[in-house]
């Protein structure tokens, strides 16, 4: 089997190899991104069925090109517009898109264990018992493929994940992808640093294998990367902070204080970015940023996801 799980719920299930063969077999994609023709066949046999129950731009469409540049069948359907206005469920939901014969589902759902309860439910219907599920991000839990699309943007830009420093600034306590990166790069050998205010950095974080800072300066002198997340307001209560704007003072990056580090470094934003909070224009879009190359790298990360969960294994055609 290409991989030691059946479904990609997490970055936690996964083992080292697993990272290393989705990395790998993203390379592969990748070049098949730079081709004329961007499409392989490899996929011609599968159907995948996008189910978005909370708002995407970025993964929501880099999954549906992923899926269409390996040549499967795509349905999309989002909460919005759908029966789940007439009391539907999701199991109900998601049974009945799998009995028009779809094999995988890719999920995000605004409920932490979405994904991994549609992947333990499934296989009590006859119809759907070999559908695969990946997680395309539930809650303030797991965002997996962004972690991976990280992991590939940082080997990218500096050949290894192994002893490089990555920073993780901004809202710890609601984010997904942070849990997700915390997870890849800690297994991978990197040294991992969260920054933000005390009321957004979870309690017990040090358990995890990473340090903790609350002083933006001294961290980005640390880090090699600084991945810099939003502030996610609809997660939150109010409380956590004054204001934006006195978040944006101490814990917001802009090219004046990436001026005053020692050495130059890599700025990542998973996006949607709120410019002016946790990051500048000026910092956003300058030669320090590889925001859009994580957007691209996504697509070839999500090609190998849906490959190698789809069980395939030959050779990616020339
Ligand atoms: N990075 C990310 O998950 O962005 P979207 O919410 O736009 O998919």
């Amino acid at each position: 089997m290409a991989l030691s799980v059946n479904h990609l719920i997490g970055i936690l299930p996964l083992s080292e190899h697993d990272i290393r063969k989705i990395l790998d077999t993203a390379r592969q994609f990748r070049e098949v991104l730079q081709r004329p023709i961007k499409k392989v066949p490899s996929l011609r046999d599968v159907t995948v069925a996008n189910l978005f129950f909370e708002n995407s731009t970025r993964t929501r469409i880099s999954f549906e090109l992923a899926e269409k540049r390996l040549s499967a069948d795509v349905i999309n359907f989002s909460g919005s517009g759908s029966s789940l206005a007439k009391g539907e469920t999701m199991l109900d939901t998601v049974n009945n898109i799998l009995a028009m014969k779809v094999d995988i589902i890719v999920v995000r759902h605004p409920h932490v264990g979405a994904a991994s309860f549609l992947a333990s439910r499934l296989s009590r219907y006859p119809l759907s018992v070999h559908a695969k599920v990946i997680n395309a991000g539930d809650g303030t839990h797991e965002h997996p493929t962004q972690a991976l699309l990280d992991a590939y943007s940082l080997e990218e830009k500096f050949g290894t994940l192994k002893d490089l420093k990555v920073a993780i600034v901004g809202d710890i306590l609601h984010s997904r992808v942070a849990l997700s990166n915390i997870f890849l790069l800690t297994k991978m050998g990197a040294h991992v640093l969260v920054c933000g205010p005390p009321s957004l950095i979870p309690r017990g974080i040090e358990q995890l294998q990473v340090s903790v800072s609350h002083n933006l300066l001294e961290t980005l002198e640390w880090c090699d990367a600084a991945n810099i997340l939003r502030i996610q307001l609809e997660r939150q209560g109010a409380g956590y902070f004054p204001s934006l704007r006195e978040y944006a003072r101490y814990f917001g990056v802009n090219k004046k204080i990436l001026d005053k580090l020692s050495k130059p470094i890599i700025i990542m934003h998973p996006g949607p970015i709120n410019r002016g909070v946790e990051i500048t224009t000026d910092c956003a879009d300058s030669h320090h940023s590889i925001i859009l190359d994580q957007v691209l790298n996504g697509v070839a990360v999500r090609m190998a996801v849906l490959y190698l969960i789809a069980g395939k294994s030959e050779k990616i055609s020339e």
